[in-house]
């Protein structure tokens, strides 16, 4: 099996030297390509700028922005049995990256944003029979109502809910899966190693020992 992982947050560059983008550790997205390595797959990493060290055995691909994130995933999951987006990708990115860096001026200063692709819904529109759609959904409020709704308006097939204060930045995350056909599967809190395997196995079942 070949699964595209996604992991980290992406930079949206304003001028050289300045950028919007978000707490995103990666950590949720490294473990899965850790588990998902044990169970014997073959794993493709699309990252972000993070702190880690990729898992020995992965290919790597490193990104910065929504649009290189894009690019790369829509490329790479055109071989892919399964796709786990857990990078948080940007939204919304500066209309226009500054060639020189932006000197202020008295007042205030309004920064034009558009928005980003929703690269989980492209592959939701794309996605070849039998291919595996996983999202994540991180929350502060209406946890399920939200996490149901990104599930059926991306055309997933499993979708990892969790709260922002139970997730982000931490090493121990507690999440809820639903699946398309209305299954609920709650997750214990636990590191997010643990974490990571017990979502491969709810989705791909367990590996026979
Ligand atoms: N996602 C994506 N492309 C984007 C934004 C999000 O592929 N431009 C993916 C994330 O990787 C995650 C899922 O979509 O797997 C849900 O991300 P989230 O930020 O929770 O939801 P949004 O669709 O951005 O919705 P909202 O900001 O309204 O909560």
């Amino acid at each position: 099996m070949k699964i595209l992982i996604t992991a980290g947050p992406t930079r949206e560059y304003i001028d050289p030297v300045r950028f919007i983008t978000n707490r995103s550790s990666g950590k949720m997205g490294y473990a899965v390509a850790q588990a998902a390595l044990e169970r014997g797959c073959e794993v493709v990493l699309v990252t972000g700028p993070v702190a880690l060290t990729p898992p020995e055995g992965v290919r790597v691909i490193r990104v910065e922005s929504a649009a290189q994130m894009a690019e790369a995933v829509k490329r790479e999951a055109a071989t892919c049995d399964a796709v786990v987006m857990a990078a948080a990708v940007a939204d919304y990115r500066p209309v226009k990256i500054l060639e020189h860096k932006l000197k202020k001026t008295p007042g205030d200063m309004t920064l034009h944003l558009e928005r980003t692709e929703d690269i989980l819904a492209s592959l939701g529109e794309m996605k070849k029979p039998g291919q595996v759609l996983v999202g994540f959904a991180a929350e502060t409020d209406d946890l399920l109502e939200n996490a149901k709704h990104k599930l059926e308006r991306k055309n997933l097939d499993w979708i990892a809910a969790n709260r922002v204060c139970d997730g982000f930045g931490a090493d121990t995350n507690k999440v809820i899966l639903l699946g398309r056909e209305g299954r609920i599967v709650e997750l214990p809190l636990e590191s997010k190693a643990v974490v990571a395997k017990m979502i491969l196995e709810t989705i791909f079942g367990r590996q026979p020992e």
